[in-house]
């Protein structure tokens, strides 16, 4: 028996190194220990690792798309990961289209795994609530996975101008607006007690939570319970369900017809929350995707999440997504019944201090996100569909246009009745009260003209 001990859990290197040597030597699966130093596997503790054999094959290459894949699946925790992705490694060295192989219960095993390693680091960068303590945020979490050095980059792009401390039972880590460290897991009690930050976070969960979209079960599914104690938003949980559950009856029971299309669109969203299309899932907090009754015959397409957007993972519910509200009621709209969605699906920003600036999202990112807009439109099906605004309009259009040469006109979008007027973001940006009002009245219009 061959044994390697790997210096921690998440020691893809370690892991990468050891197996390629193994593979070249023809070592088999089952002929090797995989150990982590500290690790209750880790039988002998003396920091030893056995001498792999000299190789007796020639060099071998594997496709790129392995390697990504075994370095999301050593996040995981199952101890068998090393072992899996040996086996696998094997059999891409004796043949390197078995990566394709989608029926092999061994890829499906891994993928799986890496599926499960995914949801958690989307989990982490959701869920984690900081608190202010002397002058540091700091956030207490508890991954299920290996995933809180790997996911730490994410949170020094994304809060690059605060000091902020993330603490896990196994690592924490540091930020201190230069320097990213780590210092070892602390315990749940090391965790920071509520603060005012908290009462902010209620405040804005109860303005944004919409009983008229509750789905309980997705909801658990998104924010499941284990997460809950550190988030104060959840508090108000049982209380904001308990007022909704007759009208989600209801709702339910609207969108019932169109079974197929729910399923499709569900799909769908799940794997836009995984989107790596362009670079501006790096820094955003999650995918935000349409929303809205998958038989909707309207469809409202803006520009980008904004910030308030980009933490709640919906689309218009800051500023902007008031506006749209106060326009549509006034136009004889329902949002109840429109589906309403971005050109592009993440939140882009420049940070300034400690807030995030928006920042226009450019044409290659936009293309980028149209595969999902398409998709969007093809389950939907609308009858009509608004452009708010010239992102908007490069997306479904596919070329750059002015507002002024496509507005006050029916536009034909693969067979569909289209019409483009402003982005309400734009009413919030006028300096002049009366002009504002002027060009607001004309929004409500163009939202008529388009609903027609
Ligand atoms: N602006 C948009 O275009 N979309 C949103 O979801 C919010 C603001």
């Amino acid at each position: 028996m061959h044994r390697i001990l790997l210096a921690r859990p998440d020691d893809y290197e370690g892991w990468r190194d050891a197996a390629r040597a193994l593979a070249l030597a023809d070592v088999a699966p089952d002929a090797i220990g995989w150990n982590v130093e500290g690790e209750a596997g880790d039988l002998f503790g003396d920091g030893g690792n056995d001498a792999v054999p000299p190789p007796v094959r020639p060099a071998f290459s594997v496709p790129k798309r392995f390697l990504d894949l075994a370095e999301t699946v050593l996040l995981h925790r199952d101890p068998e990961r090393f072992a899996l992705l040996y086996a696998m490694l094997l059999r891409l060295r004796d043949d390197p289209d078995r990566i394709d192989d989608e029926a092999d219960p061994l890829r499906r095993r891994l993928d799986l795994l890496a599926k499960e390693v995914r949801r958690d680091i989307h989990k982490m960068r959701a869920f984690v609530r900081f608190r202010e303590v002397d002058g540091r945020y700091v956030a207490w979490f508890e991954p299920v996975h290996h995933i809180v050095r790997a996911n730490a980059g994410f949170f020094q792009r994304r809060f690059a101008n605060m000091h902020w401390s993330i603490l896990t039972p196994e690592l924490s880590i540091h930020w201190d607006g230069a320097v990213l460290s780590e210092a070892p897991g602390a315990a749940r009690g090391d965790g920071p007690a509520g603060d005012p930050v908290e009462a902010l976070w209620k405040g804005y969960y109860a303005s944004i939570f919409n009983p008229a979209r509750l789905k309980t079960g997705a909801m658990l599914k998104e924010m499941p319970r284990r997460y809950w104690a550190n988030m104060p938003e959840t508090a108000l949980i049982p209380e904001l369900i308990a007022g909704a559950r007759a009208r989600e009856t209801r709702m339910v029971e609207r969108t019932m017809p169109g079974g197929n299309a729910t399923n499709a669109w569900a799909a769908l969203r799940e794997e836009a929350a995984h989107c790596t299309r362009c670079g501006l899932f790096r820094c955003a907090t999650q995918t935000v995707f349409g929303e809205g009754p998958v038989d909707a015959d309207i469809m409202i397409v803006g520009e980008q999440p904004g910030d308030q957007e980009d933490l709640a993972g919906k689309p218009f519910v800051g500023p902007a997504g008031q506006l749209l509200d106060r326009a549509m009621a006034e136009a004889g709209l329902d949002r109840s019944r429109i589906y309403v969605t971005n050109a592009v699906k993440h939140f882009k920003f420049e940070p300034r201090g400690k807030r995030r600036i928006h920042a226009k999202p450019n044409a290659g990112e936009i293309t980028a996100c149209r595969w999902w807009i398409d998709q969007e439109k093809a389950i939907i099906r609308p009858s009509r569909i608004v452009l708010l605004g010239t992102t908007a309009i490069y997306s479904l259009i596919g070329k750059a246009q002015t507002l002024t040469s496509q507005r006050g006109r029916d536009l034909m979008l693969d067979g569909i009745r289209a019409r483009a007027t402003i982005h309400p973001s734009f009413l919030l940006r006028m300096p002049d009260k009366d002009r504002t009002e002027q060009a607001f009245t004309m929004f409500v219009e163009d939202l008529r003209a388009a609903s027609r």
